[in-house]
C-alpha cells in the first residue's frame, strides 16, 4: 500500500487528527508536556506498559521507548480496537464519564466492550482489548510532515 503524507504544522498540543492509511484511520496526537510527563505515571494500570508483546506487529523499533512515539509529544497509532476492531473515540477530559476513573490521564474508549488505552495507545488491564495499539511505519520527511507507511 502506499505511504500517506501527513502536514502536523497546525496541529496544537492537546489536538489530535485522523489521516487514511491502508482503508484504516491513523491518529495523529500532539501531546501537551503534562501528558507527557504522565504516561510513566500510570505503567502500574497498564497490560503492556513497556510494549514487549508483539513488537514486530504493534510497536516498530524507533517506538519502543516509554514515549511509543520518536518525538515524545507526538503520538501516532492506528485507531483501531485491538480486541475486536471497534473503533475508539478520544476522552481526553477527566470526568467527563462515568465509567472513566475520576484520576483519568486521558486517552481513549472503545464503546463496544469498554477497553480503555492511555494517551500512548497503551491498554489498560481487565479489560477485553489483550494489546496496545498498532503503531504503524512511519518516518518524518521535515519537522512537520511525517510520512506514515
Ligand atoms: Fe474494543 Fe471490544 S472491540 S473493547
Amino acid at each position: 500500500g502506499a505511504a500517506v503524507e501527513a502536514d502536523i504544522s497546525a496541529l496544537k498540543p492537546g489536538e489530535m487528527m485522523t489521516v487514511e492509511w491502508r482503508g484504516k484511520p491513523v491518529w495523529i496526537i500532539k501531546r501537551t508536556p503534562e501528558q507527557v510527563a504522565g504516561l510513566s505515571k500510570i505503567d502500574g494500570q497498564l497490560a503492556d506498559p513497556k510494549s514487549e508483546r508483539k513488537p514486530d506487529e504493534l510497536t516498530p523499533e524507533y517506538a519502543r521507548n516509554e514515549h511509543r512515539s520518536i518525538k515524545p509529544d507526538v503520538m501516532i497509532a492506528v485507531g483501531i480496537c485491538t480486541h475486536l476492531g471497534c473503533s475508539p473515540s478520544s476522552k481526553f477530559q477527566a470526568g467527563a464519564q462515568a465509567s472513566l476513573p475520576d484520576d483519568w490521564p486521558g486517552g481513549f474508549l472503545c464503546p463496544c466492550h469498554g477497553s480503555t488505552f492511555d494517551l500512548a495507545g497503551r491498554v489498560f488491564k481487565n479489560k477485553p482489548a489483550p494489546d496496545n495499539l498498532e503503531v504503524p511505519p512511519h518516518m518524518y520527511v521535515s519537522d512537520t510532515k511525517l510520512l506514515i507507511g
